[in-house]
């Protein structure tokens, strides 16, 4: 949440910057600001609302200059008003700063500060930073950065700018993720590499306690005591294909279209022959074969993925697993024991809960496998070993693509493992190896089907209340499908196992509940018509997910969304798509802005 960008060269810094946030929007949407040096004063541009605010704002009233920061802000501390919009400055209006994550001890640092007269504008923690800088400035910017990072405690990604120093900016990172940019006679800083496409393909990334002091021309760096280190650059090959809209007219339809090509090309990577590679993890197969127990945990969508990891590792392998939501986890002083593998599943790697759950078992001795979706991120960098999904950025803030991603990569290290431990027979693998091949050209007729999803869109767009209903491998689907409605719609839907329904909430079934119930063929078909016929006989309204072909559940149901033909256990990945467009059409008649639902943040990097 929150996303910085900062800009020096010789550029005007204003529509870099523009550019930049408009890219990093996903991360926060509530308030928008900037703060450039113009003609050795800093100006400061911000408002409560959309960045298109922002950029109104700076039509009418343009700043001129070639180095600034700007943020887009996603609240934590202090509501999403202009006056706690970022940058936010000192006393004096000398120094100016953009902060992402949380001072924890803002409340005792602030009250220090006004005792000492200073005046504070905000209600937010970041305010309490430019003012001990302030309060620390003895003439050389990096030493009053370092004195001032070592009173804070939190997660922080800062870039800050100084009419000192005009011809240089600080961009400092613990906790939450930062970026540099290298140009020619130009130099960025940005929360996330979205930010610096057509920019620059060359980025250091700050590792934790790192801070670099930036100019034109030259970046240094230098750990939290002072002292100058030296970093790799990195080559990043990120392409505006991944970030623009291309014809759609938002990224999660874009996101949610794309999800044929990323699970064939999931399985172009992780397949060759019979053989399923795990090539570049880095835990060896003697390592593997030991583990006694797993424990998932993740935050969202993510954790979804994760309950079908359970069942595709138990399934497969054999191995006992359990889920957990990360900011349980995190609390709660799990017993884990030597034989444990973690699981850390984040479509962003940046998860402020999951990356607590991460090192709680890290400081247990644990191992941490980390799925993530960007390798450059925080909980891919501190795993023992990461699994890429590769969906490529996400930047709808419902997750679409990256949850079938997630699913795709934990249903096939469920059957390596599964191979490792001999808990499957080589015939068994091909099995579901070949039905997996079979599931992108299905994915592909279910989207084909998009009309047909909003036409029924149209008829339920205004109810006030749903529930999506599932069991066995599709329970985590029903989950899903609530939380992607209410995300985007801010109808309130919730999602249950259709058996546990009648221990309560069948209760609150009328006429003028719609109830999505997942009843593809499997297992349990029958026992799901059951509990179908539960909620019919009740006047429930039902919707139904069926296979194709499957006639007779027409009876008990008011309309029929059919999906092809898949096994069992890969059913999932089928049937979450015509809830995504279900959602997606519902959120678009309510007039809601699907890409950037109120409240929300694609990265949540506060606990
Ligand atoms: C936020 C987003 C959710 C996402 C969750 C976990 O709350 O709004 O859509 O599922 O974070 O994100 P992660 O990046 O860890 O998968």
């Amino acid at each position: 949440m929150c996303g910085i960008v900062g800009y020096i060269g010789d550029k005007p810094a204003e529509s870099v910057l523009l550019v930049g946030l408009e890219r990093l929007k996903y991360r926060g949407y509530d308030s928008a600001g900037v703060a450039i040096i113009d003609d050795g004063d800093i100006i400061i541009r911000k408002s409560a609302g959309k960045l298109r605010v922002l950029d109104e704002i700076l039509k009418e009233n343009p700043v001129n200059g070639t180095i600034g920061i700007g943020h887009t802000r996603w609240a934590t501390h202090g509501g999403p008003s202009t006056v706690n919009a970022h940058p936010h400055n000192d006393c004096k209006n000398k120094f100016a700063i953009v902060h992402n994550g949380i001072i924890e001890n803002y409340a005792l640092l602030k009250e220090r500060l006004i005792q000492n007269s200073h005046i504070f504008k905000s209600e937010t923690d970041t305010e309490v930073i430019v003012h001990l800088i302030e309060e620390n400035y003895n003439g050389n910017f990096l030493e009053s950065v370092v004195k001032t990072v070592s009173q804070l405690d939190g997660s922080f990604a800062l870039a800050i700018i100084s009419e000192y120093h005009p011809s240089s900016m600080v961009a400092v990172r613990k906790g939450s993720p930062l970026i540099v940019g290298k140009g020619d006679g130009e130099n960025f800083i940005a929360s996330d590499i979205p930010a610096l496409v057509n920019l620059t393909k060359r980025i250091y990334y700050l590792d934790d306690k790192e801070i670099a002091v930036i100019t034109r021309d030259d970046i240094q760096f230098y750990d939290f005591s002072g002292k100058e280190i030296k970093k790799e650059e990195k080559n990043i090959s990120i392409t505006d294909k991944l970030v623009d809209k291309s014809e759609y007219e938002h990224y999660m339809l874009k996101e949610i279209m794309e999800q044929p090509d990323i699970v064939a090309s999931i399985i172009r990577e992780r397949i060759s022959g019979e053989e399923i590679l795990f090539n570049k993890l880095n835990f060896d197969n003697n390592y593997l074969v030991k583990i006694g127990r797993i424990i998932i945990q993740a935050a969202g969508t993510s954790w979804h993925a994760g309950l079908l990891g359970k069942f595709f590792i138990e399934g497969f392998a054999r191995i006992h697993t359990e889920v957990d939501i990360s900011s349980e986890f995190r609390y709660r002083n799990p017993v884990i024991e030597g034989d444990t593998l973690v699981v850390a599943i984040s479509q962003s790697g940046e998860t402020a809960d999951t990356i607590a759950g991460l090192r709680e078992a890290k400081s247990k001795f644990i191992k941490v496998l980390g799925i993530c979706n960007n390798m450059a991120s925080t909980i891919a960098r501190e795993s023992d070993a990461v699994i890429d999904i590769m969906a490529g950025p996400e930047i709808g803030v419902a997750s679409t693509k990256a949850y079938i991603a997630q699913v795709v990569s934990l249903f096939l290290f469920s059957l390596y493992m599964g191979k490792i431990k001999w808990a499957l027979q080589p015939e068994d693998i091909n099995m579901y190896i070949n039905e997996l091949k079979k599931i992108p050209e299905k994915i592909k007729e279910i989207v084909d089907k998009k009309d047909e999803i909003e036409r029924l869109a149209e008829q339920y767009y205004n109810r006030n209340n749903f529930i999506f209903l599932g069991r066995s491998y599709n329970y985590p689907t029903a989950f899903e499908g609530a939380l992607k409605l209410k995300e985007i719609s801010y109808i309130h839907s919730t999602g249950y196992q259709a058996g546990e329904f009648k221990h309560g909430p069948i209760a609150l079934i009328d006429e003028n509940v719609p109830v999505v119930c997942i009843a593809t063929q499997g297992e349990i078909y029958n026992k799901m018509v059951s509990n179908i016929q539960e909620v019919k006989s009740r006047d429930g309204n039902i919707i139904v997910i069926a296979t194709e072909g499957d006639k007779q559940i027409q009876k008990f149901s008011d309309k029929v969304i059919y999906v092809p033909n898949t096994i069992d256990i890969l059913s999932p990945i089928l049937n979450v798509v015509p809830l995504q467009l279900l959602s997606y059409y519902i959120a678009l008649k309510r007039g809601c802005d699907v890409d950037q639902p109120r409240n929300l943040a694609k990265s949540v990097t506060v606990e």
